[in-house]
């Protein structure tokens, strides 16, 4: 069902800084950019490495567009780091519907569209051992 990481997000103050600092470190250059207005976020994708089911594997840096948004109130209460972890899926629907029938909660029903074209949920971090799960399907 969840077949590999499709990314990580990391949350980071300055959008600019961080894409800097990933490049010179890693040598990841970015592959998209966009300004998600309704969760409040500016991002970018930087793409690590093909996968096999012809995808790819991202570093996803998330800067807040405002303080009350919610990777804004992440960066308030714990500063800087790994934001999610992102799990691959060939679909997204089946994916949610098979945790919700597990009993856990499954965070945007249906799943939302999310970066390059993508469709994704979350599932919440007190039922993953502390850490925000993404699940998305690229289309
Ligand atoms: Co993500």
């Amino acid at each position: 069902m969840l077949t590999r990481v499709d990314h990580i997000g990391i949350a980071c103050t300055d959008l600019n800084q961080a894409i800097q600092f990933h490049r010179n470190a890693y040598g990841f250059e970015v592959c998209y950019r966009e300004i998600n207005d309704e969760q409040g976020v500016d991002e970018a994708m930087l793409r690590i490495n093909g996968t096999d089911d012809g995808h790819a594997t991202y570093l996803q840096l998330l800067s807040p567009t405002r303080p009350n948004s919610p990777v804004g109130k992440f960066l308030a209460s714990r500063g800087e780091g790994v934001h999610h972890i992102a799990f691959g899926t060939p679909d997204v629907d089946a994916a949610a519907a098979a945790f919700l029938d597990r009993g856990m909660r499954v965070l945007f029903t249906p799943p939302r569209p999310a970066a390059m074209g993508s469709r994704a949920t979350f599932l919440h971090p007190s039922e993953c051992g502390g850490v925000l799960v993404e699940l998305v399907t690229h289309t």
